[in-house]
């Protein structure tokens, strides 16, 4: 009797007790839970790029447009921002975020990664393995599997008892992403299968490729998914394209692309709350099955957004709006009644919209200037030619590099190799001018040194191209010419802003037109909780910074948009009338700046007031 008992324990533990088990299966046509059909009717939310408080919220809004089903990626660069030390805390608590799916009376489909594309810097992976000698991103290179295969693992711990096998929300798991667009190594794709199967024992898994790329990207035994625009011309080449019965079955669109993402630019405009309800009428009515891409876009908080492999590069903006059905801060846009519509064509008892409050307005504050950053420099380290950031050991942020002349040198800077991204020159301590990269021709700057004149460059890394294969390390790489003379020995200041800066001095700092970077502080009272506290907040004036709000940080702004206001959500703020914002203005002009909340947002661009003529 006592052997039988703790075997009971046991296997209870393990999951394995028949009420908390269950399955998900497919025929030619029909996903199946437990024996039950299932018709996917999914949206992707990102829980990284959501405060968690609002995590419930999203959810409650999905199903009232009708999903069923929740498409989620991870983004590894959080989870392990550094080598070998993984965080599961905050947005990165995934078991959290699968737990109130599941909560929701939701189902979940895991995109995992190791590569994720998602606009994210360097498509979701971290910028420390450039420096992994010998690794290959995305192929079937050792030690990029075995970092892949570490990261898969350490996922799978977390969320075990999520899987459908365990009783959980989780149905299946991704292969990869898009990866046809970029390869056909099969032996890839299958050391990467292995690793899941590991990682998340029993998982069905799949792949999701465009069209054009099903045929490079699928992996006999995986169901093949297609995504994109154009979901009736999808699934036809998916039936011709992929003739392996053992990756056949229902036909899905893995990313109903509803509108597109933004990028910084004084004339990149904003994409708009578009879609294509006739392709969801479409895939509904004929039993097929999609997720939309976004159902909730959400925010690049911090350094997270990534670029397009352009050149010249091209920066996603910090809101990932993305002109999806439930917008950046998580209420319906003029798009979610059409999809809502389709949706309730196909199934009945579709929730109410829960209502939301409107978000709130602040009145302008004045944000004191209080500190000169580069008074504030860490230890330098110093070379005799320029290190790349990840070579310091330094992921996002900014590089101060500073050079004191030891003879006469005159003419054009030319920062290294390429710009990457964005060159702020100083010659004791007073800007010349800006090197953009966003630019094909960016602004050309000029210096005259002499003996003992010190050269400052801040270089920021605005974002790694999402689908990078090509070189995507930042700072400056090669060397620094002025004048077509090449500088040696460099003190490197680096300022990855990985938090707020703790211990601002609190008396005021002059600023004058072409001043280093400055800290601006201030204070606003709020006494609302919740979304009902959300604001926009909005820095006239300003050209180009980061945004701390009680130690969040908010992410970039940049007066050219079409981001003009920053999400502030309402769960991040105090009630008690000390709500601190610390503002990191690259180009400060003035000592007297203030800063305001708003209530609707304004997509617009401005002239770049350091380029006005570069295209
Ligand atoms: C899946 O679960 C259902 C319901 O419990 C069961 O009838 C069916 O046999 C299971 N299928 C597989 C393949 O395990
Ligand atoms: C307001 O509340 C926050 C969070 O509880 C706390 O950190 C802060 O010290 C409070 N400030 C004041 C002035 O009470």
């Amino acid at each position: 009797m006592r052997f039988i008992g703790a075997l009971t324990v046991l296997a209870g533990s393990l999951g394995l007790t028949n009420a908390a088990t269950g399955n998900f299966t497919w025929d030619s046509k029909t996903f199946y839970v437990n024996g039950a059909q299932h018709q996917i009717i999914g949206g992707q939310i990102d829980p990284q790029r959501v405060p968690r408080e609002y995590w419930p919220q999203r959810l409650q809004m999905a199903k009232s447009l009708g999903l069923n089903t929740i498409f989620s990626y991870l983004y590894w660069q959080d989870i392990e921002q550094h080598q070998g030390q993984f965080d599961f805390t905050g947005r990165n608590d995934v078991a959290a975020w699968f737990k109130a799916i599941q909560d929701a009376g939701l189902k979940a489909v895991l995109r995992p990664g190791p590569y994720v594309c998602a606009e994210r810097d360097w498509g979701g992976i971290p910028g420390w393995l450039s420096q992994v000698q010998g690794l290959k991103i995305r192929s079937n290179n050792q030690p990029f599997l075995d970092l892949s295969a570490k990261y898969l693992a350490k996922v799978g711990e977390q969320l075990a008892p999520l899987l459908i096998t365990n009783g959980g929300p989780i149905l299946m798991v991704q292969i990869e992403n898009e990866y046809g667009y970029v390869g056909n190594d099969k032996n890839y794709l299958k050391a990467l299968s292995n690793s899941l199967s590991r990682s998340f024992p029993g998982l069905k898994q799949y792949t999701n490729d465009g069209a054009s790329a099903l045929k490079s990207g699928f992996l006999p035994g995986a169901l093949a998914v297609v995504d994109g625009g154009g979901t009736e011309n999808g699934f036809r080449t998916l039936q011709s394209s992929i003739t392996d019965q053992s990756s056949r079955g229902p036909l899905m669109n893995g990313e109903l692309w509803i509108t597109w993402f933004d990028v910084w630019g004084p004339k990149k405009g904003h994409a708009g709350n578009n879609g294509n309800a006739g392709d969801v009428d479409f895939v509904l009515a004929n039993g097929h099955h999609f997720s939309l891409f976004m159902f909730h876009g959400g925010t690049s908080w911090g350094f997270g957004n990534g670029a397009q492999d352009a050149q010249p590069i091209q920066p996603f903006t910090t809101s990932y709006d993305y002109g999806a059905v439930l917008d950046e801060t998580g209420r319906v846009a003029s798009n979610f009644a059409p999809f809502r519509n389709a949706i309730a064509k196909k199934v009945s008892s579709i929730p109410a919209i829960p209502s939301n409050p409107p978000l709130q307005a602040i009145s302008s504050f004045p944000l004191t200037p209080v500190a000169s950053w580069f008074d504030m420099l860490p230890k330098a380290i110093a070379s005799s030619t320029p290190k790349v950031m990840e070579a310091l050991g330094q992921v996002w942020g900014y590089i101060l590099y500073e050079h004191v002349a030891t003879a006469a040198a005159s003419g054009k800077v030319v920062p290294g190799n390429g710009i990457r991204d964005r060159v702020i020159v100083y010659v004791n301590g007073a800007k010349q001018g800006v090197i953009d990269g966003i630019y094909k021709t960016p602004a050309t700057v000029n210096v005259n040194l002499s003996p003992g004149d010190k050269l400052w460059l801040l270089v920021e890394n605005l974002g790694r191209a999402d689908n990078g294969f090509s070189d995507q390390t930042k700072g400056i790489v090669g060397s620094v010419t002025v004048g077509g003379k090449t500088l040696t020995q460099w003190n490197h200041y680096s300022l990855p802003l990985d938090g707020a800066p703790s211990g601002l001095p609190s008396n005021a700092v002059s600023v004058k037109t072409n001043s280093a970077p400055v800290w601006y502080r201030g204070t606003f009272a709020n006494t609302k909780s919740g979304m009902a506290a959300d604001t926009f907040l909005e820095l006239p004036g300003g050209v180009k910074g980061v945004v701390f709000v009680n130690g969040h940080n908010l992410g970039r702004y940049w007066t050219i948009g079409p981001q003009q206001q920053l999400f502030v959500p309402g769960a991040w703020l105090n009630t008690n009338g000390s709500n601190e914002v610390l503002v990191l203005e690259l180009e400060p002009g003035t000592s007297s700046r203030t800063a305001r909340g708003l209530a609707t947002r304004t997509w617009t661009n401005n002239p770049d007031p350091d380029c006005r003529n570069c295209t």
